[in-house]
């Protein structure tokens, strides 16, 4: 993949928190020089999310602005996740006030003005993709003008609440296929490579150890979405999903990308946002009609100690 560049990259991160949302804004913002965030309903309700995004500012002195952008799809109707993130996101720990005040204006303003204003920022979506969308059609110029896209979402495998779709794909599949075709360099951390980022009771211990508000409250989180995944699902185990799409700018060396024609399925009776990811090149093969690099190898180890790092140097 092309050299993503020795600066410290900077960055706009679109997020629904949840956990791993939040856990992806502390590694933003201890890696990366984070500009701005911009909120997308996801995970709970656009008023939730953005006050968890505030939240999780507030709690690790993150010092950047928290926009609320799309409340719901460009088509779809509304999504949420509460068997998984709870009815607001942050459902489970009992969490501080909140005394952060969101951005007056609309996140997709931010966007186009902020990436109009300066070139090279990356873009990193950890929710569905409404926002970007939004952005991108209203100001297709904006794709020339960033370092790249490196989002969350999508699956070369197998999905999440559907067989075949992961969430932030499923919830706005429309969003999703914009972006993908916008052009530009797009990075995908799909579930095949997020699994490889293990949540589990041990990673609650570790962030518990370092023993910071923030780092108690994300153990917190991490012990109530286990309690949530276990019920759904029967396991405790998942994937911290969102770091791993900063971790792909930040961390390059962590993630193994290959070039692929990557869509999404919009009208399927049963496999409505499913990402088709064409493998046919074969394993190591670049595809050079390829859309998006596909993240497909992670080095888990080595993206636990980045998180680790971000989550004891604050809050
Ligand atoms: O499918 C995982 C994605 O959906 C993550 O971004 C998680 O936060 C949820 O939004
Ligand atoms: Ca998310």
């Amino acid at each position: 993949m092309a050299d993503l560049g020795s600066a410290r990259p900077r960055m706009i991160v679109d997020c629904d928190p949840g956990l791993d949302d939040a856990a992806a804004l502390v590694v933003a913002n201890h890696f990366a020089d984070l500009v701005g965030i911009t909120t997308v309903g996801g995970n709970a309700p656009l008023a939730d999310v953005t006050a968890n995004a505030l939240l999780t500012t507030q709690v690790f002195g993150i010092d950047v602005e928290v926009y609320a952008g799309a409340e719901r799809p460009l088509v779809a109707d509304p999504r949420h996740a509460p068997e998984i993130h709870g009815e607001h996101g942050f459902d489970g720990p009992s969490l501080p006030e909140l005394s952060r005040r969101v951005g007056d204006g609309h996140a997709v303003d931010y966007l186009v003005e902020t990436i109009r204003s300066e070139e090279g920022l990356w873009l990193v979506p950890t929710g569905p993709l409404t926002n970007v969308a939004l952005a991108l059609r209203r100001a297709p110029d904006l794709v020339e003008r960033l370092a790249g896209i490196s989002f969350m979402g999508g699956s070369a495998t197998v999905g999440n609440h559907t067989p075949v779709a992961e969430f932030n794909v499923l919830v706005d599949p429309e969003a999703a296929a914009i972006v993908l075709d916008a052009g530009g360099r797009i990075l995908m951390a799909g579930l095949d490579l997020t699994h490889q980022f293990v949540v589990d009771d041990e990673l609650a211990r570790r962030l518990r150890d370092v023993g910071t508000a923030g780092a108690v409250m994300l153990a917190d989180l991490v012990v109530a979405y286990l309690d949530q995944v276990e019920a759904v699902r029967g396991r405790r185990r998942g994937g911290l999903h969102d770091p791993c799409a900063v971790l792909a700018i930040t961390h390059a060396e962590l993630v193994a990308h290959v070039q692929r024609h990557v869509a999404v399925e919009l009208s399927g009776a049963i496999t409505r946002g499913m990402t088709v990811v064409d493998q046919r090149p074969g394993p190591g093969v670049d595809d050079p009609g390829g859309n998006v690099w596909h993240g497909h190898t992670l080095d888990g180890a080595g993206a636990l100690t980045s998180l680790l790092a971000a989550v004891a140097a604050h809050g």
